[in-house]
């Protein structure tokens, strides 16, 4: 199947990602080599998860997606894997697709198997996103990270200023809206000058949602954003 196609077959599956988005995890799973993985952490429903497996099917790679399945008015708990799994199915990638359910953070510290292609989509707060970082540590020089919610959530903005504008582990390339790409290499000094260039979209995102939290949706739409969600 090609993008256009598998970009279509996931309209009904609910989530945050967009078309661009969806097309950065495509472009990326496609400069895989046959035999590798990729690993998703935060799959919901698997709108995101369908590219990946697809995408995977395409070049002879796999899809590891790790989800808690969080209970919540936002994620839905146990109810969300019976989801995952119909979505899975129904994309017919069952094959292509390993689903762990627990915690990124549980599983980190045990995990023993490579990984090429990482996607930290999962729990959004400073702890838990640095956390999510380190599963790089199981990709090879040069390996790819992206990440969504980047310079649009608090917690994950706050992790990539710590880990990537003052780390020396993680060099940021580009995004498209909160979908950033990394690859794991020492940055130089205009790679971090990029991320910095990324605080001031932060900082309107940080504003719509300010707006929203005090429930001034219609001042948000004047601004141009629309929908009940924080900024993605
Ligand atoms: C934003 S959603 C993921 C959306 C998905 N990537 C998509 O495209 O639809 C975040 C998911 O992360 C899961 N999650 C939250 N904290 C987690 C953790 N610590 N480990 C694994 N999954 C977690 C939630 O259950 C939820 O399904």
């Amino acid at each position: 199947m090609d993008f256009d196609h598998v970009w279509e077959s996931v309209a009904d599956i609910p989530g945050w990602l967009t078309e661009d988005q969806a097309r950065m995890l495509w472009d990326a799973v496609l400069r895989l080599e046959p035999g590798t993985t990729v690993l998703e952490i935060g799959s919901h429903q698997g709108r995101s998860t369908v590219i990946l497996g697809h995408a995977s099917r395409a070049v002879g790679a796999r899809v590891i997606a790790i989800d808690a399945f969080v209970d919540g008015k936002l994620f839905g708990g146990a109810s969300t894997r019976d989801l995952f799994e119909a979505n899975l199915a129904a994309a017919g990638l069952t094959d292509v697709v390993e689903l762990v359910v627990g915690y990124s953070t549980t599983l980190r510290p045990d995990w023993d198997r490579p990984i090429d292609l990482l996607y930290v989509d999962g729990k959004h707060d400073y702890w838990t996103y640095t956390d999510d970082l380190r599963w790089s540590d199981h990709l090879p020089a040069g390996g790819e990270i992206l990440v969504h919610d980047c310079y649009s959530s608090i917690g994950v903005t706050l992790g990539t200023i710590a880990k990537v504008l003052f780390g020396s582990r993680y060099t940021y390339l580009d995004r498209s809206r909160s979908m950033a790409r990394f690859i794991r290499s020492r940055p130089r000094f205009a790679d971090r000058l990029r991320v910095v260039a990324q605080l001031p979209w932060f900082s309107w995102n940080v504003f719509i949602k300010i707006l929203l939290r005090l429930r001034l949706r219609r001042v948000a739409g004047w601004l141009g954003h629309h929908g009940p969600y924080d900024p993605f």
